[in-house]
């Protein structure tokens, strides 16, 4: 039986709950959120205990924590938890900016504990069946990736309208679309953005193109325009099509030079992240580190993108 502790009982957390509910031998010890009534009722409703500090928490019989509070404190709580000796499953993205992620790293190899950022889409069903498939019928090297997420209907309340909280689009969606970027096409070699804030601290709407070893990206992200959300991947003898919303990939579509059309259909369950939960607890009871697929060195490049980006937006959050 793996025991979880999660901080910071939000949105995500619950949907992790939905999550770790769906794995056999996997059960929440401990919940810590900054406000008593949030945990009190995340634990009624999931079960476990209430720890009234992260500490509390981090001092209790558990084996590994999930961190679903907001980037700002992000790195402070995944390098208490694994100086105290857990396993840190950390929500995205990881940490504010890649100085503060290489604190994190540093920690977590002297730790010798596992250590990986919650980055769901690679573990869904539909993105591995996708590149199982690729293997036999591949679409030739890939060059080029377009991909995007504009929500219009967010509250103006959220998170990710916050400067505080780091929100922004290149925070809260960008990342995700950094990950697809470098695991197609390879390290990022260049940075191009354009952002606008439209009389908010954050960036409301942005794009930004992306040079790497393998060819190019062009990826947007936003807050107030209506965005379709699917990700168009191409090879030289083919492209595929993973439809919307590719961040929670279902259903794909390639289409080969030839004329060939495959339909990949590979619906997920659990509100999606039992899988990267599983992949998780693989890892930690293999006495592993450090994900192959959500690589440490991933998580630096996926982070140094939206630095990057960020800096030609001019988006610079508290303390940098
Ligand atoms: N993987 C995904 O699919 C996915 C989807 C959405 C979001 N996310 C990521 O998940 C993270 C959380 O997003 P969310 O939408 O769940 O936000 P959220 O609903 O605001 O949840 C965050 C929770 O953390 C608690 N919290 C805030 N500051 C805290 C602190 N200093 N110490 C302890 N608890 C604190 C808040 O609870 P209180 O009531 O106690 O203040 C809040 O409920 C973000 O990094 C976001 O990018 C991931």
């Amino acid at each position: 039986m793996t025991k979880w502790g999660i901080i910071g009982c939000g949105r995500i957390a619950h949907r992790f709950m939905q999550g770790l509910n769906a794995l056999p031998d996997n059960v929440l010890a401990a919940s810590y959120s900054r406000r008593a009534e949030t945990v009190d009722a995340f634990v009624a409703q999931y079960g476990g205990e209430a720890s009234s500090s992260a500490d509390e928490l981090l001092a209790g019989d558990i084996d590994a924590v999930y961190i679903a509070t907001l980037p700002d404190t992000h790195a402070d709580y995944t390098i208490k938890a694994l100086n105290a000796g857990k396993h840190v499953l950390c929500e995205k993205p990881a940490t504010l900016n890649l100085p503060q992620l290489e604190e994190v790293l540093t920690v977590a190899k002297a730790s010798n504990c596992l250590f990986m950022e919650g980055m769901k889409p690679p573990f869904y069903p539909l993105y591995q069946k996708l590149k199982e498939y690729l293997k036999q019928d591949p679409i030739g090297p890939v060059g080029y990736v377009r991909a995007g997420s504009s929500v219009a209907d967010i509250s103006r309340d959220h998170p990710n309208f916050s400067h505080a909280l780091a929100g922004g689009a290149l925070m809260q969606i960008g990342i995700y679309e950094a990950f697809l970027a470098i695991d197609w096409l390879g390290e990022t070699e260049e940075v191009q953005a354009m952002g606008r804030f439209s009389g908010m601290e954050i960036d409301m709407f942005s794009i930004f193109q992306t040079r790497h070893r393998g060819g190019y990206a062009q990826l947007y992200g936003g807050f107030d325009l209506h965005g379709k959300g699917d990700a168009l991947i191409c090879g030289t003898i083919g492209h595929i099509t993973i439809h919307k919303n590719w961040w929670n990939p279902a259903k794909a579509t390639i289409n080969y030079l030839d004329g060939r059309v495959v339909e990949i259909d590979e619906p997920f369950t659990a509100g999606g992240l039992n899988y990267e939960i599983a992949h998780f607890v693989e890892l930690m009871k293999a006495g592993k580190t450090e994900s192959p697929i959500i690589t440490h060195e991933m998580s630096r490049q996926m982070i140094k993108m939206i630095d990057d980006a960020r800096a030609i937006v001019g988006l610079k959050y508290i303390g940098e």
